[in-house]
């Protein structure tokens, strides 16, 4: 199987995940193993937004975030819940922007390039699963359109895998 991911140039925030929409669903099409579906998600958004120094997954275990599949360099392994970015947003199951991280109480540094980053929760049913985690090296990188375009992905993922 080859995957051609589509280029974006010129197109609004509305456009761009739409269209990252329709290539998801196509991406975990036929499969519904989460290892597999998160690695593809994340690699998906690490290649087709704009800049990105990290996008991955924190899957909860015992009370702890702990890294899952993603791209970037290698990350914090663990994470307690309601720390850092991650923990709270998990902790809260709200998605939390961050215009610049270093004015966010208890920030994680696992990169110092990140200068403001996106968290959203990832829930199956009643199940906090962990959070989806994207850093750039922009401030003020993230805004509403990306909330909302992140969940609706995060909703294919949890709706085409088993987990
Ligand atoms: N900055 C995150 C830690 C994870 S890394 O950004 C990959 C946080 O504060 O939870």
């Amino acid at each position: 199987m080859t995957f051609e991911l589509v280029t974006h140039e010129g197109a609004t925030k509305a456009e761009l995940y739409l269209s990252l929409e329709a290539q998801l669903r196509s991406l975990l099409e036929g499969e519904r193993d989460f290892v597999a579906n998160m690695a593809n998600f994340a690699s998906l958004l690490f290649h087709s937004l704009p800049d990105l120094n990290w996008s991955g997954f924190y899957l909860l275990k015992d009370n702890q975030l702990v890294l899952g599949p993603f791209q970037g360099k290698p990350a914090c392994i663990r994470i307690p819940m309601g720390e850092g970015v991650c923990g709270t947003a998990a902790a809260r199951r709200e998605t939390i922007l961050v215009a610049n991280v270093h004015d966010f109480p208890g920030h994680i540094a696992c990169d110092n390039a990140s200068n403001s980053e996106i968290v959203v929760p990832v829930v199956a049913g009643e199940t906090l699963i962990g959070v989806l985690d994207l850093d750039s090296p922009l401030f003020s990188r993230f805004d509403d359109a990306d909330a909302k375009g992140l969940n609706e992905l995060v909703n294919i993922f949890t709706g085409a895998t088993d987990l």
